[in-house]
């Protein structure tokens, strides 16, 4: 069995994302820190523990960082609010409720039974269980990077015990999500993401550029999960309602992309990616258009270490396949 922690801002797409690995036959998932990013941080550790709970499972939760390293962080819940704090081009991070839906899961009303979770801190568990398993840990981070980040500073020896470790940010091919350079988990905190970066962790990048091109699931994809007919087909297509809405008013068509859960997929199954190059990222944490910009050095002109594995094509079949197999 592979050992995984889960790092998340759960929104929709992470909780999809969660599914998988809760779900995955050769995977078990020793626990799963939250931080703030989609949500804040309680609405994201609520949404956590409601999708282990459709997954049935038991997986300890612990809270993580409410804010970014030196950010602030506030709550923006309309696109047009969103789009203009954005266009301001403020220091501060703010959510990506406009999205995901005020409470992260498509605003359908779902509610999580339990309210446990662990008071240790996300980071102190982190460290613990690195420490504990020196190079069995496998990493999936799904969110802005800030819990890793003050890991890596409170115990910079993780960075080289932790198998390897999937992030879910950037873009490999110089498009913006939130900004037209920068993709939101590098925007909300792209100092956390240096941190990341720039340390020895053996890194690969599933740029968001990997979800609208492999990961945009369209009428046809979403009937094939539909025709499923299970309770986690239903919720991982449900919770997409506030994306679905936007996805038609940017692209004029029904679906949604799913970037977290290609990421995880990824860290599934390797055999998703097609194309991947060994290179140098930088991430600039300048205020201003350029900021969370993930900057892939292809040419070597920083003569850098070349620790980050970028991911520049994935198979949208197999993406699928994994999909329909683990949630029917
Ligand atoms: O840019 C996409 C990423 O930002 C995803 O992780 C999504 O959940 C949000 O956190
Ligand atoms: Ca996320």
């Amino acid at each position: 069995m592979k050992k995984f922690i889960i790092d998340a801002d759960t929104g929709s797409d992470d909780a999809v994302a969660i599914l998988l690995a809760l779900l995955h036959p050769q995977t078990e998932v020793l626990g799963i820190t939250v931080v703030s990013g989609n949500v804040p941080l309680a609405q994201g550790i609520t949404n956590t523990l409601s999708t282990i709970e459709i997954a049935e499972q038991d997986v300890k939760v612990y809270a993580g960082a409410e804010k970014p390293l030196v950010r602030d962080y506030i709550e923006i819940h309309t696109l047009e609010e969103f789009t203009e704090h954005v266009k301001s081009l403020s220091p501060v991070s703010a959510s990506a409720q406009s999205v995901h839906g005020v409470d992260g899961m498509g605003d359908i009303g779902i509610v999580s039974k339990s309210s446990k979770y662990e008071e240790t801190g996300a980071v102190d568990y982190l460290i613990k269980t690195i420490n504990n398993n020196p190079g069995e840990i496998t990493l999936v981070t799904l969110g802005p990077l800030t819990n890793i980040a003050l890991a890596i500073k409170k115990d910079p020896s993780i960075s080289s015990k932790i198998d390897h470790c999937y992030v879910m940010g950037g873009t490999s091919d110089g498009t913006g999500n939130v900004s037209a350079a920068a993709e939101f988990n590098i925007w909300v905190d792209p100092e956390a993401a240096k941190i990341v970066f720039d340390s020895d962790l053996q890194l690969t990048m599933v740029g968001w550029d990997n979800s609208y091109k492999y990961a945009m699931l369209k009428e046809d994809e979403i009937e094939q999960l539909r025709s499923l007919n299970t309770k986690l087909a239903d919720f991982s297509v449900d919770i997409q309602k506030v994306l679905i809405n936007l996805t038609k008013e940017w692209y004029d068509f029904y679906g949604f992309d799913l970037p977290d859960p290609i990421t995880m997929a990824i860290a599934l199954d390797n055999s998703i990616i097609e194309e991947s190059q060994d290179l140098h990222v930088i991430v600039d944490t300048r205020d201003g258009i350029t900021r969370g910009q993930t900057i892939v050095d292809y040419f070597d002109i920083e003569d850098k270490n070349k620790n980050v594995r970028v991911i520049t094509k994935s198979s949208n079949d197999k993406f699928m396949n994994m999909l329909l197999d683990l949630l029917s």
